[in-house]
């Protein structure tokens, strides 16, 4: 075996050559790969100035098309790509910064996490399967391409091959802490660009249903795409029972936490909501130690729900059983929240201002009902992208702009 073969079969415990290849965990922060300056390639050496408007300059996407493994078969890894970086072990597989060994285009490499006992009973792991039917069927700029699958050795050696990102959000947030916070026009941009892939991925039937920054990368460009497909799947109106098993805790939807089988689209919604905050506040919103203190921490900040507000609420399969403290949760308030985002914020106030606009749009993401929740598409038409300073490119790159 030759020493690209080795490199792409050696397990992830033996990677004690790469630069920068020391695991991370799935969503674990401290583990997670961190920006360094001294970092190779295209991560954080190319300096790029903010372009004012989105609209404007449309940041390139990969140039290679995309190669057809039904007409021409899966291509083999070692003659493909060459490993440079091992950015994440998660749940689902282990995703790799590889380089094309033509084009010398660098691209990120998702390899399927084959567990022997799941294989046996059902063989191709389905979230990966989920995950590739999906990508491949949908075509966004603000949604992660996939550009051909890859094989090595063993049949067990799958890889999604994609484009790369330099950071996923949850990494981006961490670069723009106080006193760096992200200005008004580079707050829309993000946010703008999230609805935009989102208004796309539900108008063509899809919801993810596991929305949350490290599933949200930033290109180098300021460009922002969703990723991680594994939960995602197709869904109809009037909607059908899914499993309830969906969405990181803290940006999951009240009718999620109370037992609602047939939720629609707005649950993405609402993670986008917690996203917003979060981009704010520089850390997750609403961060529950277990379902019931989920729904305490949503509704200390909410109100509770009513039968004006959500009629449908006590009707929900969990509804009876969970009690919340009715002192802390006036229903219909929104006091809780404006607490976070005040109207006339302090001198020294450690967050990006949210004005009127920006709020009113927040609470409507939040919105306890998910028939009374924003969709994306109306999102997109708030006040808040087109009054005021206009969405721009974030930038998370260069210090000197910072
Ligand atoms: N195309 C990509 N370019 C760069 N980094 C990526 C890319 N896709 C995923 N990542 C990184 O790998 C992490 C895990 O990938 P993800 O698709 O979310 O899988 P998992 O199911 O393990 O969460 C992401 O949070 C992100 O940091
Ligand atoms: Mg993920």
């Amino acid at each position: 075996m030759g020493k690209k073969r080795d490199r792409w079969d050696s397990s992830s415990e033996d990677e004690t050559d790469d630069n920068n290849t020391k695991s991370t965990g799935r969503d674990n922060k401290s583990s997670k790969r961190k920006p360094t300056s001294n970092e190779p390639n295209t991560r954080y050496s190319e300096k790029e100035a903010v372009p004012s408007s989105i609209n404007q300059d449309t940041p390139p996407r990969l140039s290679v098309p995309l190669h057809n493994p039904l007409l021409q078969g899966c291509r083999s890894v070692y003659d493909t790509y060459d490993r440079i970086a091992r950015l994440s072990e998660g749940t689902y597989g282990i995703v790799w910064k590889a380089k094309d060994l033509v084009t010398k285009e660098i691209v990120a490499l998702k390899q399927i996490k084959f567990d022997p006992q799941i294989q046996q009973q059902q063989g191709f792991p389905v979230t990966a399967l989920r995950e590739i039917n999906v990508l491949l069927a949908l075509s966004h700029e603000n949604i992660v391409s996939v550009r051909e699958m890859v094989v090595g050795s063993d049949v067990d050696k799958v890889f999604m091959v994609m484009e790369f990102f330099s950071l996923d959000l949850q990494e981006a947030v961490e670069r723009r802490k106080y006193p760096n916070v992200l200005r008004q026009a580079e707050l829309k941009g993000v946010l703008q660009q999230i609805l935009r892939g989102t208004e796309y991925m539900h108008s063509q039937w899809y919801m993810h249903r596991d929305m949350k920054t490290s599933n949200i990368l930033v290109h180098e460009t300021g460009r922002v795409a969703l990723c991680d497909f594994g939960l995602a799947r197709r869904y109809q109106d009037p909607p059908i029972n899914c499993t309830q098993l969906v969405v990181t805790l803290w940006y999951r939807a009240p009718e999620l936490l109370f037992g609602e089988e047939k939720y629609t689209p707005a649950i993405d919604i609402w993670s986008i909501g917690c996203i917003f905050g979060e981009l704010i506040q520089q850390e997750a919103m609403m961060q529950g130690q277990g379902e019931l203190d989920q729904i305490d921490k949503i509704f200390s900040m909410l109100g509770a729900p009513d039968e004006s507000s959500w009629p449908e609420f006590s009707s929900l399969p969990s509804a009876k059983i969970f009690r919340w403290r009715s002192a802390s949760s006036s229903a219909a308030s929104t006091q809780g929240l404006r607490q976070l985002f005040p109207i006339n914020p302090p001198p020294h106030f450690k967050q990006t201002f949210l004005d009127g606009n920006g709020f009113d749009l927040l609470t409507k993401l939040l919105t306890l009902n998910p028939k009374k929740r924003i969709t994306a598409k109306e999102a997109l038409k708030h006040p808040y992208f087109h009054k005021g300073v206009a969405p721009a490119l974030p930038n998370f790159f260069d210090d000197t702009m910072l």
